[in-house]
């Protein structure tokens, strides 16, 4: 057994080898147990007689092996004949070479690691985030007495003096900042939505970076200039796609490059909690070539205080999560040493 053929086996997720007219070609060891049947008896049928996922998979095959690319479909629910359907992600790869080969790999939802994040977080967020809003409240009328005691003291010190007052003075900003955001975080205001470009969001945000922090940094746009409108709050998109590129700057330090890239691929499709698909075809992909997302917190950047930065507060990307959530869109990473890209899928109603 070569080396291949031994990763093949052994690979932990639900592989299939598709050959033309959807016949097997070969399943892993995990496919075997995924349909509940063995290779024996799939190598050569239709693989349609065996996986059973909905008009999803076989429309999101069809369209890999028309365009030649590979596609993700982030939701669908997959089975073998007899075994219970799984909400899985589905990787539809075309292979190169003399026969177009296609490998469909299923990772149920629960492996699927770091790659999708949608409303998961919300929860958990929203008892968090209702505490420390409580906290937040309370904290921010005795700190501005704090302060002010402060400011006083020091009229009556000499300059030479000022040290520790002005310590205690930029400390107190320093947490009614905190709590600012905390509470932003809590606002319960329900989005204002308009129709927008989404470029001019995009437009707004990366001005917004340019002239606030990201000034050392190359923000390269790719934008698709064919796509509808949305409907949503643009102030809150701009606060998510600020979130982004401070994320994607913060990550990269003094060098690196942010590519802001927009495009239409109408293969993903959530499946909402009463039931209904909605598309989800409009993305926006933020990519920076920094170093990844740090291993230790990698599947658990959306919640709300985790962070790896010394001043962090790790509630950038739980608002981006709470927003991104209130507008029935979707957000996901991807996350390798030299290329992160966090990705935002909105719904639009109609392909003009
Ligand atoms: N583009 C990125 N590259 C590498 N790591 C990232 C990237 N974006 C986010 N992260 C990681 O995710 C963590 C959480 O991000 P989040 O924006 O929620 O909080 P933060 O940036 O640490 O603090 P805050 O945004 O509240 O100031 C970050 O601390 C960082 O470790
Ligand atoms: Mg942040």
């Amino acid at each position: 057994m070569t080396l291949y053929q031994d990763l093949w086996a052994q690979l932990p997720i639900p592989g299939l080898m598709i050959g033309l007219n959807d016949s097997i070609l070969d399943v892993n060891m995990a496919a075997e147990q995924f349909l509940g049947v063995s290779s024996k008896m799939v190598l050569g049928h239709h693989v349609w007689n065996f996986l059973r996922g909905e008009d999803l998979l076989s429309a999101g095959i069809n369209r890999a092996r028309a365009i030649g690319q590979p596609i993700v479909i982030t939701d669908v629910f997959a089975h073998g004949r007899n075994t219970e359907p799984l909400p899985c992600a589905a990787h539809v790869c075309p292979l190169g070479g003399a026969e177009p080969y296609i490998l469909v790999l299923i990772i149920p939802h629960d492996t699927l690691g770091n790659s999708g994040n949608g409303t998961a977080p919300i929860s958990a967020a929203h008892s968090a985030i209702g505490m420390a809003e409580m906290l937040a409240h309370e904290i921010k009328n005795p700190l501005a007495g704090i302060t002010g005691a402060a400011q006083f003291l020091s009229m009556s010190l000499p300059p030479e003096e000022h040290e520790m007052t002005d310590l205690i003075v930029e400390e107190s900003k320093r947490i009614v900042a905190l709590l600012d955001q905390v509470e932003q975080f809590g606002d319960v205001t329900p989005p204002n939505y308009a129709e927008v470009n989404v470029h001019d969001v995009l437009d707004q945000a990366s001005r917004s970076a340019t002239f606030g922090f990201a000034g050392n940094i190359k923000i390269t746009k790719n934008y698709d200039p064919s796509l509808p409108n949305v409907r949503v709050d643009s102030n809150q998109m701009v606060q998510v796609f600020l979130n982004l590129i401070k994320n994607a700057c913060e990550a990269l330090g003094e060098e690196g490059e942010i590519l802001v890239r927009t495009f239409y691929d109408p293969s993903l499709r959530l499946v909402m909690p009463d039931s209904n698909r909605q598309r989800m075809p409009l993305h926006v992909d933020i990519t920076d070539n920094g170093p990844g997302l740090p291993e230790a917190i990698s599947k658990h950047v959306f919640d709300p205080f985790v962070s790896s930065k010394l001043n962090g507060k790790g509630l950038g990307l739980a608002l981006v999560s709470k927003i991104v959530a209130q507008h029935n869109a979707w957000v996901s990473v991807i996350s390798r040493p030299g290329q992160t890209t966090f990705r935002i899928s909105l719904p639009v109603k109609i392909r003009k």
